[in-house]
């Protein structure tokens, strides 16, 4: 028998088979990011618009990118991460009705992904996993741990260049924040809306000399239970490796 979960996905998504959205019901929207644990230390980062990137077209940029999966020694400053993260969810405009303009495009403007590091080589950064508070343009330290890496690296069968990355960016979804306007054709959209934060960073990091490579293959259920997630209201969607070239 042939599996069709992936047709039915675009079957029952169809506009005609949807059912009225939270928005189209009067319900309130679900706040623009997660809460932050004030338990937690917080990291200032620099501004992003003083990393030292060269200047480069984007005709350069978009020609010159490769996914790249060996890195230098080289770690990455605090202030090149924070360009990377600007680059990938940096937020332009906050609306008082729960939506934000960010540096990236959004269906809807929905924005209903989150962003943790699995931080290698950052200068004056422990190593660990950390969340980017994109309202604040803040981080904040989520597992400090110098073996989280390796479990990392197991939840995405073995793929070794995310160890060796100075920085692997682990994207999440809240399918809430997507679905409370567009009901389940939503979960399309989260797909779409990660596709541009990836080559944004991909873009980003040619001009700061890194390279990225996409990571798509992970086990889903390892991966959300590393981060302490439930895989349903909150999953792993997608993740990058970046490094000095
Ligand atoms: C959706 C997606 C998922 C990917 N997943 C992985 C992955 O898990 N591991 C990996 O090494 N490369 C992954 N890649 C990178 C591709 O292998 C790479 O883009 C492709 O080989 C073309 O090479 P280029 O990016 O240098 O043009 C992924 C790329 C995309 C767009």
């Amino acid at each position: 028998m042939t599996d069709t979960s992936g047709i039915d996905f675009l079957n029952n998504t169809k506009f005609h088979h949807l059912k009225m959205s939270g928005q189209m019901r009067g319900l309130k929207p679900p706040p623009l990011e997660l809460s932050s644990d004030h338990t937690k230390k917080i990291i200032n980062l620099p501004n992003p618009r003083d990393a030292n990137n060269k200047s480069l077209s984007v005709r350069a940029a978009i020609e010159q990118r490769r996914s790249i999966r060996s890195y230098t020694k080289q770690p990455l400053s605090l202030g090149e991460l924070s360009y990377l993260l600007w680059a990938t969810q940096g937020v332009q405009e906050i609306y008082p009705n729960s939506v934000t303009l960010r540096n990236v495009p959004s269906a809807g403007a929905r924005h209903a992904l989150e962003t943790y590091l699995l931080v290698n080589n950052v200068k004056t950064l422990k190593p660990g996993v950390y969340r980017f508070l994109a309202l604040e343009h803040k981080l904040q330290e989520y597992i400090i741990s110098s073996n989280i890496s390796d479990k990392i690296v197991a939840a995405c069968l073995g793929q070794t260049f995310i160890k060796t990355s100075a920085v692997t960016f682990l994207w999440t979804a809240i399918p809430k924040r997507m679905t409370w306007r567009y009901s389940d054709r939503g979960y399309r959209y989260l797909f779409l809306d990660v596709g541009h934060v990836c080559q944004n960073l991909y873009l980003s990091g040619e001009s700061i000399q890194c390279g990225t490579c996409a990571i798509a293959a992970f086990l889903d259920d390892d991966l959300n239970s590393l981060l302490g997630i439930d895989g349903k209201r909150q999953f792993v969607i997608y993740l990058a490796a970046v490094g000095k070239k």
